[in-house]
């Protein structure tokens, strides 16, 4: 009886809160999570699902072809539940969330390729499936609460309030200046998240630029290649490592108001102020590598590389197409979007603008890539041998 009335308290207690804002995701506290990631086999989605383990966080880690797994993704997935599921079929999620009903979705999820059919695919659509799989995952435990059984357990569930879930999406940098159809298609999704369903709560975190892009230029210097840029190697990047962007993800999954993450949008990078030049970058790898001065080889590609193929494969698209050669037409615009996506990167400055207040603080400044951390790290050494790229 002593019991039922500090449960029956509790639930007041609750429910004035509730009047006041508080929802009852806020009221969660971190362990009593159940998180499921999309994208977990991925470069970040594998560093969230273990940074959510490592927490003691109930894990359902989404992937869409267990037998596919590397052994160093399902070393990054251990002790998570991993669920094969196909994030394109929303009734598949839908089914999923309401055997685990998660109160929190973590959307890592981004086409291969970049291209527009696949990333408002995979994008926007699987990110979507994610959200409305979270909101079955609501309706059933709003389900559970009206089927409560018990004079108690009916009267406890009457008075709880609505359950309540978030979802952290993991955008880029590089959607707050769109250019390319893949960012249009993260940009919808980010939209629809902030007016979705005011049970569900959203934090969106922009990084920069990942150090696995590095690991190309790494093998090539192991193999004794050049190390290639494009101009006059100024464009700069503040690289975050995943290790870090997974910790601030899970904060923002966790306890988002405490870190300022609440229905909030966010650019992360790392801490290299003023961010590293890829000129710059290739001679940091040279150090890490200990390669002498004399011998470091470097190839500046000119940018006008970049409007010479985008002429040709949009000029051959158009004529393609207005011959009603469809396919030849849309072969040639992919190559076209490849070149812009290459560009982009090449040319643009991935560094938030006011670095202090928008920069997570990164253990690993790019500026010390001489740690035999990032050398050493299972990524890089795994994707050495077994590029991601390929
Ligand atoms: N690279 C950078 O420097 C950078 C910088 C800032 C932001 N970002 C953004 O960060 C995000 C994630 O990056 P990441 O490097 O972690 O991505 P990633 O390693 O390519 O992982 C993508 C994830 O999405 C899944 N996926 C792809 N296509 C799918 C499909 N058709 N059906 C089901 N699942 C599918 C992949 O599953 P499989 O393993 O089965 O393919 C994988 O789990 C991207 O949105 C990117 O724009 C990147």
């Amino acid at each position: 009886m002593k019991l039922a009335f500090r449960h029956a308290l509790l639930l007041v207690l609750v429910a004035l809160l509730q009047r006041q804002g508080w929802s009852v995701f806020r009221l969660t506290t971190p362990a009593q999570h159940r998180v499921m990631v999309g994208g977990s086999s991925g470069y970040v989605g594998r560093a969230v699902v273990q940074e959510l383990v490592a927490r003691g966080i109930s894990t359902t880690a989404l992937v869409r072809s267990v037998e596919s797994l590397s052994d160093v993704t399902l070393e990054y997935l251990k002790g998570s539940n991993i669920v094969q599921c196909n994030v394109l079929d929303e009734r598949e999620v839908e089914e999923m969330s309401r055997l685990h009903k998660p109160n929190v979705a973590i959307c890592c999820l981004a086409s291969r390729n970049g291209l527009g059919k696949d990333a408002y695919a995979v994008d926007y659509g699987g990110g979507i499936s994610l959200l409305k799989g979270l909101a079955a995952s609501l309706d059933e435990q709003e389900k559970d609460r009206s089927t409560s059984t018990g004079a108690i357990a009916a009267a406890a569930a009457s008075a709880a309030p609505s359950p309540a879930a978030h979802y952290v999406l993991l955008s880029a940098f590089c959607c707050g200046k769109p250019l390319l159809q893949f960012q249009l298609a993260k940009l919808k999704l980010e939209e629809e998240l902030k007016t979705f369903s005011p049970s569900i709560s959203h934090s969106i975190i922009r990084p920069t630029a990942y150090f696995k892009s590095l690991d190309g230029q790494i093998e090539a210097v192991r193999k004794g290649n050049s190390i290639m840029y494009f101009g006059s190697g100024q464009c700069a990047a503040n690289a975050i490592c995943e290790k870090d962007l997974a910790a601030f993800m899970v904060d923002a999954a966790l306890q988002p108001e405490r870190i300022g993450m609440l229905d909030t949008t966010r650019n992360v990078g790392g801490p290299d102020v003023p961010p590293i030049e890829k000129r710059q970058q290739g001679e940091l790898i040279y150090d890490a590598l200990n390669v002498p001065k004399e011998k470091r080889k470097f190839i500046a590609l000119p940018l006008k590389i970049f409007d010479v193929l985008l002429s040709i494969a949009s000029g051959a698209s158009n004529t393609f197409t207005s011959l009603g050669l469809k396919e030849l037409g849309g072969a040639c615009e992919d190559a076209a979007e490849i070149v812009r996506i290459v560009k982009y990167y090449a040319t643009g400055k991935m560094s938030p603008l006011r670095t202090r207040s928008h920069t997570y603080s990164c253990q690993i400044p790019m500026s010390n890539l001489k740690l035999k951390h990032l050398l050493l790290s299972p990524f890089l050494t795994t994707s050495i041998q077994n590029p991601w790229w390929r």
